[in-house]
Protein backbone atom coordinates (compact mmCIF):
# COMPACT_ATOMS: atom_id res chain seq x y z
CA UNK A 1 0.00 0.00 0.00
CA UNK A 2 1.24 3.31 -1.13
CA UNK A 3 1.23 5.86 2.08
CA UNK A 4 -1.65 8.60 1.55
CA UNK A 5 -0.67 10.39 4.74
CA UNK A 6 -4.02 12.22 5.58
CA UNK A 7 -6.33 9.00 4.68
CA UNK A 8 -3.75 7.23 6.87
CA UNK A 9 -3.96 10.04 9.68
CA UNK A 10 -7.88 9.17 10.17
CA UNK A 11 -7.15 5.54 10.93
CA UNK A 12 -4.27 6.34 13.00
CA UNK A 13 -6.53 8.09 14.74
CA UNK A 14 -9.04 6.07 15.07
CA UNK A 15 -7.25 3.16 16.33
CA UNK A 16 -5.26 4.79 19.08
CA UNK A 17 -8.84 6.12 20.68
CA UNK A 18 -10.48 2.94 20.32
CA UNK A 19 -7.23 1.64 22.37
CA UNK A 20 -5.87 -0.69 19.30
CA UNK A 21 -2.62 -0.14 18.95
CA UNK A 22 0.50 -1.60 19.71
CA UNK A 23 4.69 -0.65 19.93
CA UNK A 24 6.87 -2.75 18.36
CA UNK A 25 10.44 -2.15 19.78
CA UNK A 26 13.74 -4.13 19.34
CA UNK A 27 17.21 -4.01 21.24
CA UNK A 28 19.79 -7.13 20.03
CA UNK A 29 17.56 -10.38 19.86
CA UNK A 30 14.75 -8.89 21.84
CA UNK A 31 11.55 -7.89 20.85
CA UNK A 32 8.16 -6.42 22.34
CA UNK A 33 5.26 -5.19 22.08
CA UNK A 34 3.26 -2.29 24.19
CA UNK A 35 -0.57 -1.02 23.84
CA UNK A 36 -0.33 2.49 23.45
CA UNK A 37 -3.34 5.12 23.79
CA UNK A 38 -1.43 8.44 23.41
CA UNK A 39 0.71 9.72 20.73
CA UNK A 40 0.04 11.56 17.54
CA UNK A 41 0.35 12.17 13.97
CA UNK A 42 1.56 15.25 11.58
CA UNK A 43 4.46 16.94 10.13
CA UNK A 44 7.85 17.75 11.62
CA UNK A 45 11.25 19.22 10.29
CA UNK A 46 8.85 18.50 7.27
CA UNK A 47 9.17 14.77 7.58
CA UNK A 48 5.42 12.55 7.91
CA UNK A 49 5.81 11.76 11.64
CA UNK A 50 4.50 9.69 14.47
CA UNK A 51 4.99 10.28 18.33
CA UNK A 52 4.55 7.98 21.06
CA UNK A 53 4.51 8.62 24.61
CA UNK A 54 6.45 5.97 26.60
CA UNK A 55 6.64 6.25 30.14
CA UNK A 56 10.25 5.31 31.62
CA UNK A 57 8.69 2.80 33.93
CA UNK A 58 8.29 1.06 30.49
CA UNK A 59 10.37 -2.27 29.34
CA UNK A 60 9.35 -1.00 26.08
CA UNK A 61 11.38 2.36 27.08
CA UNK A 62 14.53 -0.03 27.95
CA UNK A 63 14.47 -1.43 24.52
CA UNK A 64 14.01 1.39 22.54
CA UNK A 65 16.43 3.58 24.93
CA UNK A 66 18.61 1.99 22.97
CA UNK A 67 17.45 1.82 19.27
CA UNK A 68 16.88 3.74 16.33
CA UNK A 69 12.97 2.85 14.92
CA UNK A 70 9.90 1.63 16.47
CA UNK A 71 6.65 0.47 14.43
CA UNK A 72 3.37 0.84 15.47
CA UNK A 73 1.05 -1.75 14.50
CA UNK A 74 -2.68 -1.46 14.48
CA UNK A 75 -4.63 -5.13 14.03
CA UNK A 76 -6.99 -5.20 11.21
CA UNK A 77 -9.11 -8.53 12.91
CA UNK A 78 -10.78 -8.73 15.88
CA UNK A 79 -8.44 -11.91 17.04
CA UNK A 80 -5.79 -9.48 16.96
CA UNK A 81 -7.65 -6.63 18.87
CA UNK A 82 -8.27 -8.68 21.86
CA UNK A 83 -4.66 -9.81 21.79
CA UNK A 84 -3.65 -5.89 22.17
CA UNK A 85 -5.14 -5.91 25.59
CA UNK A 86 -2.36 -8.61 26.94
CA UNK A 87 0.12 -6.25 25.59
CA UNK A 88 -1.20 -3.19 27.71
CA UNK A 89 -1.42 -5.58 31.18
CA UNK A 90 1.59 -7.25 31.15
CA UNK A 91 5.03 -6.36 31.06
CA UNK A 92 7.75 -7.91 28.09
CA UNK A 93 9.98 -8.27 31.38
CA UNK A 94 7.74 -10.70 32.50
CA UNK A 95 6.72 -12.44 29.64
CA UNK A 96 7.18 -12.75 25.74
CA UNK A 97 4.30 -10.82 24.31
CA UNK A 98 5.19 -11.64 21.03
CA UNK A 99 4.66 -15.38 21.53
CA UNK A 100 2.18 -15.04 24.51
CA UNK A 101 -0.30 -13.30 21.81
CA UNK A 102 0.54 -15.99 18.82
CA UNK A 103 2.24 -12.92 16.69
CA UNK A 104 3.26 -13.40 13.43
CA UNK A 105 6.16 -10.84 13.03
CA UNK A 106 7.64 -10.44 9.65
CA UNK A 107 11.12 -8.05 9.33
CA UNK A 108 10.88 -4.39 8.76
CA UNK A 109 10.62 -3.58 4.91
CA UNK A 110 13.44 -0.68 6.17
CA UNK A 111 13.98 -0.83 9.73
CA UNK A 112 15.46 -3.33 11.78
CA UNK A 113 12.25 -3.61 14.39
CA UNK A 114 9.54 -5.95 12.90
CA UNK A 115 5.94 -5.51 12.22
CA UNK A 116 3.39 -7.63 13.06
CA UNK A 117 1.34 -9.23 10.36
CA UNK A 118 -2.35 -8.98 9.91
CA UNK A 119 -2.16 -5.28 11.24
CA UNK A 120 -1.58 -1.75 9.85
CA UNK A 121 1.82 -1.04 10.20
CA UNK A 122 3.99 2.42 10.57
CA UNK A 123 7.74 1.70 10.65
CA UNK A 124 9.48 4.45 12.01
CA UNK A 125 12.68 5.99 12.22
CA UNK A 126 13.55 8.19 15.51
CA UNK A 127 14.53 11.71 14.73
CA UNK A 128 14.05 12.92 18.13
CA UNK A 129 12.94 12.28 21.82
CA UNK A 130 12.32 14.43 24.73
CA UNK A 131 11.10 13.71 28.47
CA UNK A 132 8.24 15.87 29.44
CA UNK A 133 9.38 18.80 31.87
CA UNK A 134 7.93 19.18 35.12
CA UNK A 135 9.10 22.49 34.90
CA UNK A 136 7.03 23.24 31.85
CA UNK A 137 3.58 21.25 31.62
CA UNK A 138 0.77 22.25 33.40
CA UNK A 139 0.30 21.81 36.91
CA UNK A 140 -3.22 19.99 36.70
CA UNK A 141 -1.88 17.71 34.09
CA UNK A 142 1.61 16.88 35.89
CA UNK A 143 -1.27 16.09 39.24
CA UNK A 144 -3.35 13.61 36.72
CA UNK A 145 -0.18 12.06 35.42
CA UNK A 146 3.29 12.30 37.07
CA UNK A 147 2.44 12.80 41.04
CA UNK A 148 5.26 9.52 40.96
CA UNK A 149 7.46 10.73 38.56
CA UNK A 150 7.23 8.43 36.00
CA UNK A 151 7.50 10.87 33.39
CA UNK A 152 6.69 9.75 29.31
CA UNK A 153 9.53 10.14 27.06
CA UNK A 154 8.07 11.57 23.74
CA UNK A 155 9.91 9.46 20.61
CA UNK A 156 9.52 11.19 17.34
CA UNK A 157 9.74 9.09 14.77
CA UNK A 158 9.66 9.73 10.98
CA UNK A 159 7.43 7.39 9.30
CA UNK A 160 9.16 5.78 6.64
CA UNK A 161 6.72 2.48 5.66
CA UNK A 162 3.25 2.10 6.12
CA UNK A 163 1.63 -1.17 5.01
CA UNK A 164 -1.30 -3.31 5.67
CA UNK A 165 -0.44 -6.62 5.26
C1 LIG B 1 -5.46 1.43 26.61
C2 LIG B 1 -4.04 1.55 27.12
C3 LIG B 1 -3.20 2.52 26.57
C4 LIG B 1 -1.89 2.66 27.03
N1 LIG B 1 -1.09 3.63 26.49
C5 LIG B 1 0.18 3.78 26.93
C6 LIG B 1 1.04 4.79 26.35
O1 LIG B 1 0.68 5.50 25.41
N2 LIG B 1 2.29 4.93 26.88
C7 LIG B 1 2.75 4.15 27.92
O2 LIG B 1 3.91 4.32 28.35
N3 LIG B 1 1.96 3.17 28.46
C8 LIG B 1 0.71 2.96 27.98
N4 LIG B 1 -0.08 1.97 28.51
C9 LIG B 1 0.45 1.08 29.55
C10 LIG B 1 1.28 -0.08 28.97
O3 LIG B 1 0.67 -0.67 27.84
C11 LIG B 1 1.47 -1.18 30.04
O4 LIG B 1 2.02 -0.62 31.21
C12 LIG B 1 2.32 -2.32 29.54
O5 LIG B 1 2.14 -3.43 30.40
C13 LIG B 1 3.80 -1.97 29.47
O6 LIG B 1 4.47 -3.01 28.82
P1 LIG B 1 6.06 -3.16 28.80
O7 LIG B 1 6.55 -3.11 30.22
O8 LIG B 1 6.28 -4.50 28.16
O9 LIG B 1 6.60 -2.05 27.97
C14 LIG B 1 -1.40 1.81 28.04
C15 LIG B 1 -2.24 0.82 28.58
C16 LIG B 1 -3.53 0.69 28.12
C17 LIG B 1 -4.42 -0.39 28.74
Amino acid sequence: MEFNFFEGSTDFINNLRKGNALLITKSDDKVNAMQIGWGYMGYMWRKPSIVVAVRHSRYSYELLRNSEAFVVSMPVNDELKEAVKICGSNSGRDVNKIEKCGFVTEKGKIIDVPYIKGCLNYECRIMYKQTIDSELIDEELHNLSYKDNDYHVMFYGEIVAVHNN
